[in-house]
């Protein structure tokens, strides 16, 4: 049943080129520039004539909503906030008839996001779901909405959903963008093209698994991460810290690059490995002197970065390599090597990786 890997999160690790290629097929028509998504095409009215969208979520699925405010808010220009839903759902939320809400959950059952999308439909909001399981609670409590199809999750360790969310929402904001008008053509092309490549990225980015082995090995004792990430690449580092301590018990923080002088930068030693996703991008440079600064006070770097990069390579105790895609897509392949550095890690430290102590595959009580 694990098709012949160790556990159930390395199988599902390694199936995500399969599952995202499932994810958009029948659904991204590259060559012919079209994106039809069953769910959305009904209803898109609500979402062009939206005054906001409210995306809501727990856990990685809330990290997946974070990549997706980014990539919303650029292309289709509506504004989008972002909210745990544990949180939402007792604030007294304003909430109307002209906001849509989004609520991402694989498994579908969980209580607070549940609890989120009725709230928002007493308030008259439109209320679309992106979910992986086939007729769950929230797939059916939600007005319309898209699946991933990312096939079964068993590991507790949320992984093809990730990315598989990722992928419906890339292609509801690629739409949304084109229907507005607020893309250019040439853009709009790129991404539907560069989307079709991304299951051969991680395919390649897959490959680093033996480098990524041996950099779990030398930090495996560590008792602190730090994840640093900016823009697009913010939530990977959410969600590369949120992997590492649910698995392997090692406390880890992720941050945006920038915020580390606001704070965090006061942990950094010689004992602190900093994982710092550094791909190529419109903060290159700026990553670039984050992690001189990390260096200055002797933190190991452990650096994400595009393939055939020199600059990053020359300052960095480790680097594992992904291949290069576009910034907006870029999170797709980044988390990929983020995976088996917490898997590689959780295995060495003898860890139950598919079912941590203390978490449950979905949280059906608040
Ligand atoms: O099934 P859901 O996507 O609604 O679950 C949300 C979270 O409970 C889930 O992502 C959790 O954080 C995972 N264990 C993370 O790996």
């Amino acid at each position: 049943e694990k098709g012949g890997y160790d556990h159930f999160m390395l199988k599902e690790i390694y199936e995500q080129p399969s599952v995202i290629k499932d994810t958009y097929r029948g659904r991204l028509l590259a060559n012919e520039g079209i994106i039809k998504l069953g769910g959305l095409e009904d209803h898109i009215q609500k979402f062009v004539n939206a005054n906001r969208i409210i995306i809501v979520a727990c856990g990685t699925s809330w990290h997946a909503g974070l990549v997706a405010e980014y990539i919303f808010e650029d292309w289709a220009r509506i504004p989008v906030e972002v909210e745990y839903a544990s949180e939402f759902r007792y604030r007294n939320p304003i909430i109307t008839e002209k906001d849509v809400v989004i609520a991402i959950s694989q498994s579908g059952e969980t209580a607070d996001t549940l609890a989120a999308i009725k709230l928002a439909k007493q308030k008259g909001a439109f209320v679309y779901g992106v979910c992986n399981v086939v007729g769950s609670s929230i797939s059916r409590e939600t007005h319309s909405g898209t699946y991933t199809h990312a096939g079964p999750e068993i590991g507790v360790a949320s992984t093809k959903a990730f990315t598989t969310q990722i992928t419906v929402l890339t292609m509801i904001a690629l739409k949304l963008a084109k229907v507005k008008g607020t893309i250019s053509q040439a853009n709009y092309m790129q991404h539907l093209r560069e989307l079709e490549l991304i299951p051969s990225h991680v395919e390649e980015a897959l490959k680093s698994d033996e480098k990524i082995r041996a950099i779990a090995d030398v930090f495996k004792d560590a008792s602190n991460f730090l994840y640093l990430g900016r823009g697009y690449n913010f939530p990977v580092a959410l969600e590369g810290a949120l992997k590492l301590k649910e698995i392997s018990y090692i406390h880890a923080e992720g941050y945006p690059a920038a915020e580390m002088k606001h704070g965090p930068i006061a942990l950094i030693d010689e004992h602190m490995p900093v994982v710092v996703i550094a791909v190529n991008s419109n903060h290159y440079e700026k990553v670039v002197s984050n992690i001189e600064e990390i260096k200055a006070r002797k933190g190991k770097i452990i650096a994400v970065v595009t393939e055939g990069d020199t600059t990053v390579k020359e300052l960095a105790d480790f680097i594992m390599e992904v291949p290069k895609t576009t910034e907006t897509l870029s999170p797709l392949v980044t988390t990929i090597p983020l995976q088996l550095l917490s898997y590689y890690i959780a295995v060495m430290l003898n860890r139950n990786v598919d079912q941590p102590r203390n978490l449950a595959k979905s949280v059906t009580v608040e």
